[in-house]
């Protein structure tokens, strides 16, 4: 029988890092993390651990420190490194660029330095829709054409992806893939492991589920006069599992070089747009809760409507997504419940 392979998570006490996790396990990978919890808790371990039975070799390990993180490559024979440790903040990113800056891309100047030095050749990594900034075009394939990022955010992401793309170049046996996630949303379908950030969230679920349990007073909508069916803003959401899976996939695929080139982008979306309303509207079906909110006004620098074709990640990788927007809101009420207090 093969030798498993054991995976590098880093960013693993994450939101999608630690379902991520649940997944890997599932399909019989070894699992190390590496996660320095500037926005995540020891808990995330403790969840995966309930539902998978399985405990998290893990490190608490700056990963813009090489020296400190070659010595967990020191320890391990990777079979691939799956990267999801980055800040994610929009708008602290816009008010505090160079944080930004230093963490995301130093990190992943880490993680392929240290590729190279022990010869690990498969990694895939966490990009996002906001590399397609506002797009006019609907729904957004992998070949739209990436417009000037509309926040340092955005943009590391963006430079994230060229790196890799260089770093491809001039290592043929280098395999990497940038998964560009819409908007994951939803908890595991136990009710055991959702979003919980150390940072205020400040992406819609989580306020609305928030809302509904009493820890915040009142939903604001940003915008409500916007170009779309109903006047709000138009996302893809798509849930973490089904997230999490195409992260297993993606390995999987490089794993056993089904690739045909050594980089390649794939988006990460339902394909289906759900503006705010549609999404309170789930939730307050799914809940049975009416649900606090109001319409304030527009928030400078969103994005009025954005969904994915997600094709190419259905033909190549094999993947299909399997939950929809009643499954999501049901997922993350049930997490919020199981929060209550904690
Ligand atoms: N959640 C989203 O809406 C979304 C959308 C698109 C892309 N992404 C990307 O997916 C990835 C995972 O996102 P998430 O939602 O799980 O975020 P998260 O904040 O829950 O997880 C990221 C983890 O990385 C850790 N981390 C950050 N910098 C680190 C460093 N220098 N060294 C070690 N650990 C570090 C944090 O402590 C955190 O636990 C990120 O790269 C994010 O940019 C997220």
């Amino acid at each position: 029988m093969e030798k498993k392979k054991t995976i590098l998570v880093t960013g693993g006490s994450g939101y999608i890092g630690s379902h991520t996790i649940i997944e890997l396990f599932t399909n019989g990978f070894d699992v190390v993390s590496i996660d320095n919890q500037s926005n995540s808790s020891l808990d995330a371990y403790k969840h995966v651990e309930r539902i998978s039975g399985k405990k998290v070799d893990h490190y608490s390990v700056d990963l813009c420190d090489i020296d400190a993180t070659r010595k967990i490559f020191e320890k391990y024979s990777f079979g691939g490194i799956i990267h999801f440790a980055a800040y994610k903040a929009v708008g602290e990113s816009v008010e505090n660029p160079l944080k930004y800056y230093h963490n995301n891309i130093s990190s992943l100047v880490t993680i392929l330095s240290l590729s190279k030095e022990f010869s690990v050749s498969n990694l895939i990594f966490s990009s996002s829709c906001s590399v397609y900034g506002n797009v006019t075009t609907l729904p957004v394939d992998e070949n739209t054409a990436l417009p000037k990022a509309e926040s340092p955010y955005a943009f590391t992401k963006q430079i994230g992806e060229v790196m890799l793309d260089d770093f491809c170049k001039i290592n043929s046996d280098f395999n990497a893939i940038a998964l560009r996630y819409f908007n994951p949303v939803g908890a595991h379908e136990s009710g055991l492991n959702g979003e919980s950030p150390i940072n205020k969230p400040n992406n819609l679920v989580p306020i609305i589920t928030g809302t509904a349990i009493g820890k915040i007073p009142q939903l604001t909508i940003h915008g409500g006069d916007y170009p779309t069916r109903d006047g709000t803003c138009v996302r893809d959401y798509i849930h973490v599992s089904d997230i999490a899976d195409a992260h297993v996939l993606a390995m999987k695929f490089l794993i056993e070089k089904r690739n045909t080139q050594n980089y390649d982008v794939f988006n990460l979306g339902t394909g289906k747009g759900i503006s705010v309303l549609e999404a309170i509207s789930a939730f307050e079906k799914v809940s049975g809760q009416k649900l606090n909110y109001k319409i304030g006004p527009k928030r400078p620098g969103d994005v009025i409507a954005v969904y994915s074709d997600s094709k190419k990640a259905e033909t190549l990788l094999g993947w299909k997504c399997k939950h929809d927007i009643e499954s999501m809101m049901r997922t993350s009420w049930l997490w919020e419940q199981n929060m209550k207090g904690k």
